[in-house]
């Protein structure tokens, strides 16, 4: 530790992550911060060229309304997200973003995002909200735009630093700052701020991923966001919601490509071996989710919930039909051979895009056992659980509401605080993108635009409340190292460097945190069911690994990195379980199954949990917050 170099910066708008919300927030932040004299500064872990979810591209824009046209309207996509969560998201927060997302779709082209155009110059939609992109250099693209915009404004990014956890104020009142370190030297970073914005993104790797072994790490989320975003808020004391809607996709089984274009774009059923179209066969069982399952589109968690009921029934494996879709596509050309060749090289190239351009292990897959999508139909499974409110979970935090929405609909006053946006409870806190929970279905381009909405609205805070704080950073350091203090000091104890009864590697780690909530939060061994008591065994078995989270041992930065990604999953892990606890019913089978509750309480249960933990006290609390509509 004593190699340590401590360096400390002040800013005046910190921006942790360097993702899609992280870009837009930099954007933004950096044109108003420009004229207002805000300094501003980003933190990723990673690069923001490819880091997030997006780093290896995308081949789908998942939010874009078209209301300018006056396709949609927002209060069209406010109701599709309602319908898709099973009646729980805050409308404002949603149709915030959607009367944003546009603006950003068409600044993403003009920097050069190729989107697909039909013959008369029209987008190409996938679906009724999304867009066909050749998206491999998505985040290259959006990323450029972000540092332009910070270089000009003389603003600073710091890359490959890992950010651990909020500073507060030495009051308490507010956030001052956060606390991280190098992943390539050895420097301990203190970052002390007015406001801070956390878009550290969601989680993986908290339950046990379908693929272990040779095939360890596998899974359908990229592998570097775990947790960051959940810890950060957790630490500074701002309150959570949604935590117990994760995510858990249908993919293409094994390499995980994506299933959006087949189901929307090429129209293709799934079935399963056995037992024939599952959304169709099963449809009776959507009866017991009104009114959500007798509307359309069927919530991604019932469309999930009705395919596993054939796998529990032993009548999997569960089939894309490929083939059946590109010929029903081609069928209208089979009169005329040469258009219907030329017809068929389109598809056949279609369908090997939508994988090159996001999950290209999937085409090496499909390569490897010799599957052409044309030819033969491809396995599908769901996936292990993730934690990603952007998407179709919704897991985040508790943030105030855009101030000129107040008083819309029958949205409650409640959720208006602080005279600005996308504010967690901490005052000067901000968040967007996962970090920022019951807005789902803002995917990338939404994701951005909340960032852009957020960090305007955190320069006009800091505007208001323009001093640093004071704050105590002794003993951070310490904290921060220890796992390498402690390797250090035990290191040569026995024969390999992995077994030592003093310390525990984080790998060792993060095996026990998965299996345990695999076993008792619902995860794939236990078919995604859990209960009361499951979970509170669970609670049980998670302070036991909280206590020998002290005990964490890195070699070296790198082992470091993995030792705190661990515990900040093993955080995510307990606000996960807490709220599946408390909420005593099942809303999002196919998701998850309260086995000991398992119908949907309307009555009871069609509100927000939230959650808050007080740090002092070491203590939890959770509550009900009422849902209020913006709109019938
Ligand atoms: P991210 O973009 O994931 O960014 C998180 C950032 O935080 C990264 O820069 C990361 O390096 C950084 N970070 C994490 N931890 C730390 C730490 N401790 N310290 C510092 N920095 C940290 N959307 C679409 O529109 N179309 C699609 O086709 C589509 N497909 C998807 C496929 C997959 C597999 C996934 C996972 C998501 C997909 N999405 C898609 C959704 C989209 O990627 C997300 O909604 C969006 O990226 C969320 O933005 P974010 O900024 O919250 O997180
Ligand atoms: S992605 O994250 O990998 O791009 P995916 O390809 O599954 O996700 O889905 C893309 C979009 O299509 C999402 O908005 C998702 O909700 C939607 N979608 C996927 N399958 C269906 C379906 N069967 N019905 C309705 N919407 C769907």
């Amino acid at each position: 530790m004593a190699n340590f170099q401590t360096v400390e910066v002040t800013t005046d708008l910190l921006i942790v992550g360097g993702g899609m919300a992280a870009c837009g927030a930099a954007l933004e932040a950096s044109y108003w911060g420009k004229k207002n004299g805000v300094k501003v500064t980003l933190v990723d872990k990673a690069v923001p060229d490819r880091s997030g979810a997006v780093a290896m591209g995308l081949s789908a824009i998942n939010q874009y309304i078209n209301y300018g046209k006056g396709v949609n309207s927002l209060e069209d996509y406010v109701r599709y997200v309602r319908q898709d969560l099973m009646g729980v998201s805050r409308e404002d927060l949603v149709y915030n973003i959607a009367r944003h997302v546009d603006g950003t779709v068409h600044l993403f082209e003009k920097w050069g995002l190729p989107i697909w155009t039909d013959e008369n110059g029209n987008y190409v939609n996938e679906g009724r909200w999304q867009l066909m992109i050749n998206g491999e250099s998505y985040k290259v693209i959006v990323s450029e735009a972000a540092k332009n915009a910070m270089k000009d404004a003389g603003n600073e990014i710091f890359e490959r630093v890992f950010i651990i956890g909020p500073i507060m104020s030495s009051d308490g009142s507010r956030v001052a700052g956060a606390y991280g370190f190098s992943t390539r030297e050895e420097k301990f970073y203190i970052f002390k701020a007015k406001a801070v914005m956390c878009a550290m993104g969601g989680a993986v790797h908290v339950f046990k991923p379908r693929s272990t072994g040779e095939g360890l790490g596998r899974s359908w989320y990229p592998p570097f966001n775990s947790g960051s975003s959940t810890y950060f808020e957790i630490m500074a004391g701002a309150e959570l919601t949604c935590q117990e809607i994760r995510f858990i996709p249908v993919r293409f089984k094994d390499a995980y490509g994506p299933v959006g274009a087949w189901f929307l774009l090429f129209k293709s059923r799934a079935i399963s071996a056995g037992g024939g179209e599952y959304m169709a066969v099963r449809k009776a069982e959507l009866n017991n989710w009104a009114p959500y399952g007798l509307a359309k589109p069927i919530p991604a968690n019932l469309r999930n919930y009705l395919g596993m009921l054939d796998v529990e029934a032993g009548l999997g494996p569960l089939y894309m039909e490929t083939h059946e879709a590109i010929a029903n596509l081609a069928k209208q050309y089979e009169g005329d051979p040469k258009a219907f060749k030329k017809k068929m090289k389109e598809l056949e190239s279609e369908a090997w895009e939508d994988f090159l351009d996001m999950t290209i292990s999937q085409a090496i897959l499909w390569a490897s056992m010799n599957i052409a999508p044309e030819e033969k139909h491809s396995e599908i499974a769901a996936c292990e659980p993730y934690f990603i409110g952007s998407h179709s979970g919704g897991s985040g935090g508790w943030v105030s509401g855009p101030p000129d929405l107040k008083g819309k609909g029958k949205l409650l006053d409640e959720y208006f605080w602080g005279g600005v946006g996308n504010m967690t409870t901490v005052p000067g806190l901000f968040a967007a993108g996962d970090a920022t929970g019951a807005s789902s279905h803002k995917f990338s381009s939404g994701s951005f635009a909340e960032g852009r909405y957020t960090g305007k609205q955190a320069v006009k805070w800091i505007l208001e409340h323009n001093s640093l704080p004071a704050c105590e950073t002794a003993g951070l350091k310490e904290k921060a190292l220890a796992p390498i203090e402690l390797y250090e000091k035990n290191k040569g104890f026995s024969t390999d460097d992995d077994y030592n009864p003093n310390y525990l590697k984080p790998f060792m780690f993060m095996f026990r945190l998965q299996k345990l909530m695999d076993e008792y939060a619902g995860g794939v061994v236990s078919g995604f069911k859990t209960s009361k008591a499951l979970c509170e065994r669970g609670l049980e078995l998670l302070e036991f690994l909280k206590e020998d989270a002290e005990k964490l041992g890195a070699a070296n930065v790198y082992d470091l990195e993995r030792c705190w990604e661990n515990t900040h999953r093993m955080w995510q892990a307990e606000a996960h379980i807490r709220t599946i606890l408390f909420r005593e019913e099942t809303r999002w089978p196919g998701y998850y199954f309260r086995a000991d509750t398992p119908k949907m309480d309307n009555q009871n249960w069609l509100c927000f949990v939230n959650a808050k933990y007080d740090s002092k006290a070491a203590q939890w609390s959770m509550r009900k917050v009422p849902i209020g509509p913006i709109c019938d």
